[in-house]
């Protein structure tokens, strides 16, 4: 069934080879260059004011991860040696349709949304009295210094209103005021692959990137971007790259979304985006009455399938956890030949990802003034941890591209609550 006519025609539609990723690498190394330069670019280069960690710094922070699905406040006590304490974590996914809430929708006031943020802030400061606050947020923004940051725009799942534009650090801080929480200081604001960069950092030396895969996707790299001041990190919004071949299938995902025409290596690459195209190929097999249709009704649903569903299939149609889930999504009736269709599809998906993923870091890589080897990659997300091989994968890609030095990929859990309370407590340099 794998062989069956349509179904190579889709792997080949998802097909990139060695050739194509050289090629991709070398664009994305000129559009970097490019928006390190000022030019129009669909890569940014928006400096973090941090540096790299030396692996000593020290105290206590309340940390916020604001996400693509969820938000979360911990009390993070960095020992300075490399090693941390993570402590009254809280945690909420931005819509909860059991609680009845959602914050996703475009309903949502901006206001409403840092209130929420707010009010588990008091609930972790109240188990975790230190007034010291940092935040990552992992949406682009632009930034003053490393306290002050103005919102570019959103990505992913959340659309508050009156947000755009206006300074992140403000709206927090005003919601704290109004939460009677005056003596919180703001320390730090920084993305979230600053934050996985910084977390490795903090651990080992020779880090030259951050890099999440999970509901969007990003990269950062250390860049000597301030003449006469030490590197830092910049953040180049890597998923919003677009020299990239796209099918059929990309352009009636890109259709779907709220920000039609962006993000599109993030829609090729990233957990909110893979399970979406799995679902429209699949749809389209079943329109070709390649496979039948599923029992339950959810394939013409939008976004009805995430990454981590197919990760299962993708994984062994036949695992426990694939039959279970098949199971519930209406699959029972499949034979195993055609669980194995599904499979190849995510397969055809996923390697596509992974080829994508490893071309734009060899593209940052051969981009960077001086590398240091043995370097490091620091990777953190879903599609990382959950997909099984992916990063591997995507190192032994890259080992293809970069075959003299290729770098190492570290997978860096939980940097986003580690990497806010490193960044608060990095000395502050004359460049702001
Ligand atoms: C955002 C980035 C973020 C990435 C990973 C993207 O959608 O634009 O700022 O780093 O997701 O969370």
């Amino acid at each position: 069934m794998v062989n069956h006519p349509v179904v190579k025609e889709i792997k080949e539609l998802f097909a990139v080879d060695k050739k194509a990723l050289r090629n991709i690498a070398g664009l994305f190394k000129e559009q970097m260059l490019q928006a390190i330069e000022g030019q129009p670019s669909s890569l940014q280069a928006l400096p973090s004011f941090l540096p790299a960690a030396t692996g000593r710094e020290q105290g206590k922070f309340l940390a916020i991860d604001l996400g693509g699905t969820n938000i979360r406040v911990s009390g993070v006590t960095l020992n300075g040696d490399g090693t941390w304490l993570v402590q009254a974590k809280v945690q909420r996914p931005w819509r909860d349709p059991e609680q009845g809430y959602d914050l996703t929708t475009a309903d949502t006031d901006g206001e409403e949304l840092f209130d929420f943020v707010a009010d588990l802030v008091a609930q972790a400061y109240a188990h975790f009295p230190t007034r010291k606050l940092a935040m990552t947020f992992s949406y682009p923004m632009e930034q003053q210094s490393r306290k002050e940051a103005r919102l570019l725009r959103w990505t992913k799942e959340l659309k508050p209103r009156n947000t755009v534009g206006r300074r992140i650090d403000q709206m927090l801080m005003d919601a704290l005021n109004r939460r009677g929480l005056q003596e919180i200081t703001l320390e730090a604001i920084l993305n979230d692959t600053t934050a996985c960069f910084l977390t490795a950092s903090y651990q080992e030396r020779g880090v030259i990137a951050g890099s999440i895969c999970g509901t969007g996707h990003n990269t950062c790299c250390l860049y000597p971007f301030f003449p006469g001041n030490p590197p830092i990190i910049i953040n180049l919004e890597s998923g919003n790259f677009h020299l990239l071949p796209a099918n059929d299938f990309d352009a009636q995902l890109d259709a779907l979304t709220e920000n039609p025409g962006q993000q599109r290596l993030e829609k090729m690459t990233a957990g909110k985006y893979m399970g979406e195209l799995w679902r429209l190929v699949y749809w389209e097999m079943v329109q070709k009455n390649v496979l039948p249709p599923p029992a339950l009704a959810w394939l013409e649903q939008p976004f009805s399938v995430n990454t981590e569903q197919i990760g299962y299939i993708y994984a062994d149609p036949a695992s426990p956890s694939s039959r279970q889930w098949s199971r519930q999504w209406g699959l029972d009736h499949y034979p195993p030949e055609q669980l194995s269709v599904l499979q190849a599809i995510a397969s055809a998906i996923i390697q596509r990802s992974m080829g994508f993923i490893a071309a734009g870091y060899a593209g940052i890589i051969t981009a960077l003034p001086a590398v240091i080897h043995p370097s490091t990659i620091a990777v953190d997300g879903a599609v990382f941890h959950f997909l099984p091989g992916f990063t591997s994968g995507v190192e032994r890609l890259l080992a293809d591209l970069l075959p003299e030095n290729p770098p190492r990929l570290k997978l860096t859990p939980d940097g986003s609550s580690i990497g806010a309370a490193v960044a608060a407590a990095l000395p502050l340099y004359s460049m702001e």
